[in-house]
């Protein structure tokens, strides 16, 4: 089925946070960030600024009512700066006006003073001074130490992955009003409406009961909303609690790309052995985290890097270690994989310059080593593996050697232009890796005209899950899709829910709405039994028809509707669902973290213009295991959209910060996203339909976040077309691959320094 909001998307009607109608007499915040990277503040003049025309009142860090904190794993993040500033753009005042303008016009004339102290930006430099945020973890399998010396082949390198900005087409923002006796509702444009609530509550001191966050949908979020829509939405509370008015804040792009946080940056060291037969035997790595100035959700990420630090392959002797920097850059966090994909890069670089050394494609190794049904992953959990039915449907549907002797030809017959090919085999695993996070709820109504109004914690954020939600309950109750309507996101109708993240939300909110239909539906099929004087079990609705022992009773789903109402049985449930034997340890860092894995192998084409260093993708073929896809259209979106984001992040997307900690690529003129002229020129999805008992939702499998990961080929094709105009081409494993790195790579004199 269609998107449900594909029809009030087309036609601009979709309701977003800058789209819901002001209310009289609302205001308009705007912050104050600190123009400097690290210091102390000595002095901060409001004099002026408090002077400017329209502006209502000027709040800082003293006009906390509660706990000026908002960090949400470390308690180490203030929401407005009180003695120090740890990175430009940090909030330190918020000015309430009775315009934007009038906001944006003060804000100039606010004057702070700043003692500067020594700006960090590097993550390695952090660890040399002891910055860390955590102590750093290590998973462990095996024994890397006593392996080494049975290795035939040890390569060492060092890899790097860029940061990268979420580009949300909506900004971050959010918009307050007060309700009677203190209470505030917040409509704020994130994907952990509790998340809000409960640091809203700490800073102003109140009990959650207090705050209604109300979410319609976002403009995307990628993970950028996933902690860092906390710090606009309690500015904006913070101003309404004071001032008992609607206040509104919505960032526009350069704030935004200034003030929040980005993916983590990783700079990573690792060693790879092989046996003679290619087996990967030994893996060891370090990684480090540019976490940012304070914890917010680094501490995860990290961890996920972690438990995919060995991707899709088994091996059996692995010594990962990482490290979680602070630095004085805006906090990172949350980005589509987690962590994942940047743990993913570095195994798959070591496996390419393993590859080179030997002198055999990076696939073939590749191939030897992806993991089986019952091989364990260094933290401890077995695999339930689809990764060699993934590369072998590949093999059979895309025909790679085919690919690769046309490539051959074509390079030997042009000079000026070169094509490479990669595999990039790919293992995600599914379930917040912190385990208590695995659970949702559903509230679904059954109104006694027969239509469905259904609540849970699920977010929309372009990803399709409220249409997916009313796939479950039309699927459950057999009855019209039109009938039912997904509500917004409320914590006053769902409480306690965990962020929409971790490609899990249509997983645990789905098997919420599962169990809240069934519930009614339980209750209506007793309904039936005793009035058509038949057993329960025998009775199931088809198409809005009761049907009874194989065939129809002539009573519709509404007729059973009021019929239930007149009897007084409950047509409202509340669902809750918690996923069964999920648990880790990390004292011993083993445990069963994933509720299951998500598999998949594309094989990507690129060319490279060698007089130009441009370049282009070919075709992305892709295998990908779905599990039953519940809605095709939606999950090729995915797929789409997740591999040309990490194009983006391996080919263009270039963040600079300068050694003040400036953000120098601060507006899309100096920040290069992919267009459509990135996007691959074809894009193949083979959907590999498993039917295996997971605990996802209606047999599928989890689609938000694994495709990304597709696009790290890309980086590798293009590493190949390169080593074919020069087969001596010295180049370190950092990205972003733009076409001035192409250019270095073809023509650089020596060993390329970093760009
Ligand atoms: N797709 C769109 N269109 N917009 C988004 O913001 N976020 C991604 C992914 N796909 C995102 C998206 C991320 S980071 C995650 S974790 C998942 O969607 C979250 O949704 P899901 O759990 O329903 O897959
Ligand atoms: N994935 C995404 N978001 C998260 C996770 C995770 O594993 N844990 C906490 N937030
Ligand atoms: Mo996605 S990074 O888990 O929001």
């Amino acid at each position: 089925m269609k998107n449900i909001d594909s029809y009030s998307h087309l036609r601009g009607e979709s309701i977003y946070l800058d789209d819901v109608p002001l209310v009289a007499g609302t205001l308009f915040a705007v912050a104050f960030g600190s123009p400097h990277a690290h210091g102390k503040i000595l002095n901060l003049d409001l004099g002026e600024a408090e002077k400017m025309p329209g502006v209502v009142r000027i709040f800082t860090s003293k006009d906390v009512p509660g706990e000026n904190q908002i960090g949400g794993i470390v308690p180490d993040e203030p929401l407005l700066a009180n003695h120090n500033v740890h990175f430009q753009g940090m909030p330190v005042a918020l000015v309430v006006a009775e315009s934007v303008e009038e906001a944006r016009n003060a804000i100039k004339k606010i004057k702070i003073d700043i003692d500067p102290l020594p700006i960090i930006t590097d993550p390695r430099e952090a660890r040399a001074k002891g910055e860390l945020i955590v102590p750093p973890r290590t998973f462990r399998i095996g024994d890397v130490d006593s392996t080494w010396s049975q290795c035939a082949h040890i390569v060492e390198g060092m890899a790097e992955t860029n940061g990268q900005e979420h580009l949300y087409i909506e900004t971050q923002g959010a918009y307050t009003f007060p309700l009677e006796n203190g209470s505030i509702r917040i409509i704020s444009s994130t994907q952990g409406p509790t998340a809000v609530q409960r640091h809203a509550a700490i800073v102003l001191g109140i009990p959650m009961h207090m705050l209604e966050v109300d979410v319609t949908r976002l403009g995307g979020g990628f993970g950028g909303k996933e902690d860092q829509a906390s710090m606009w939405a309690i500015l904006c509370a913070l101003a309404t609690y004071h001032l008992k008015k609607p206040v509104k804040y919505a960032l526009d792009r350069m704030e935004d790309m200034r003030m929040t946080g980005k993916r983590n940056p990783y700079s990573s060291d690792f060693k790879i052995g092989l046996d003679k037969d290619l087996k990967i035997i030994a893996f060891e790595t370090t990684y480090h985290q540019n976490a940012g100035a304070a914890a917010d959700l680094s501490p995860a990420v990290l961890e996920r890097t972690l438990f995919h630090s060995t991707n899709t392959y088994f091996v059996p002797n692995v010594k990962a270690t990482a490290y979680s920097c602070r630095t004085n850059l805006p906090p990172n966090t949350a980005f589509r994989g987690f962590g994942g994909p940047q743990g993913m890069f570095v195994i798959e670089a070591a496996i390419d310059k393993a590859a080179k050394h030997i002198g055999v494609q990076a696939w073939e190794i590749q191939k030897k080593n992806l993991i089986q049904t019952g091989d364990e992953f260094p933290f401890g959990q077995k695999a339930d593996s689809e990764a060699t039915e993934c590369w072998e449907t590949a093999e059979h549907v895309y025909q790679p050697d085919q690919i690769q002797i046309r490539i051959e030809k074509f390079n030997a017959e042009n000079i000026l232009f070169k094509k490479g090919m990669a595999f990039m085999p790919i293992c995600f695993g599914i379930s917040f890796t912190k385990t208590p996070m695995n659970q949702a709820r559903a509230l679904v109504h059954v109104y006694t005209d027969g239509s469905i109004g259904i609540s849970t914690g699920a977010v929309e954020m372009g990803q399709g899950v409220n249409t997916k939600m009313l796939q479950v309950a039309a699927k459950i109750f057999s009855v019209e899709t039109h009938r039912i309507k997904i509500y917004s996101t409320n914590t006053f109708r769902i409480a306690n829910t965990s962020p929409s993240a971790a490609s899990a939300t249509a997983d645990l909110n789905g098997k919420a709405v599962e169990i809240a239909c069934e519930a009614i539906l339980g209750r209506l099929k007793d309904l039936v039994a005793e009035k058509f004087s038949v057993s329960p079990s025998e009775v199931w609705i088809e198409n809005e028809q009761v049907m009874a022992k194989g065939k129809s009773l002539d009573y519709k789903w509404i007729q059973l509707i009021q019929d239930g109402y007149l009897k007084r049985i409950g047509l409202s449930e509340h669902g809750h669902y918690a996923p069964p034997g999920l648990h880790y340890d990390a004292k011993i860092e083993k445990g069963h973290p994933f509720a299951y894995h998500v598999f998949g192998t594309a094989i990507t084409e690129v060319t490279v213009d060698c007089l130009r260093g441009t370049y282009e993708v070919d075709a992305v073929k892709i295998v990908h295991d779905f599990g039953t896809s519940t809605n095709v259209p939606i999950d090729r979106g995915q797929i789409e959209g997740g591999l040309v984001q990490r194009i983006g992040w391996m080919t263009l997307e270039e963040i600079v910060y300068d050694e003040n900690g400036r953000l120098r690529s601060n507006a899309l003129s100096t920040y290069k996203v992919p267009d459509i002229y990135s996007v691959p020129k074809e894009i193949d999805i083979h959907f590999l339909e498993t039917k295996k008992e997971n605990m996802a939702i209606l047999k599928s499998k989890a689609v938000g976040e694994p495709p990304l990961m597709y696009g790290i080929g890309t980086y590798f094709a293009l590493r190949n077309a390169i080593a074919a105009y020069r087969p001596d081409a010295e180049m370190t494993y950092a990205t972003p691959m733009t076409p001035e790195r192409v250019l270095m790579g073809l023509y650089g004199k020596k060993k390329m320094v970093e760009a």
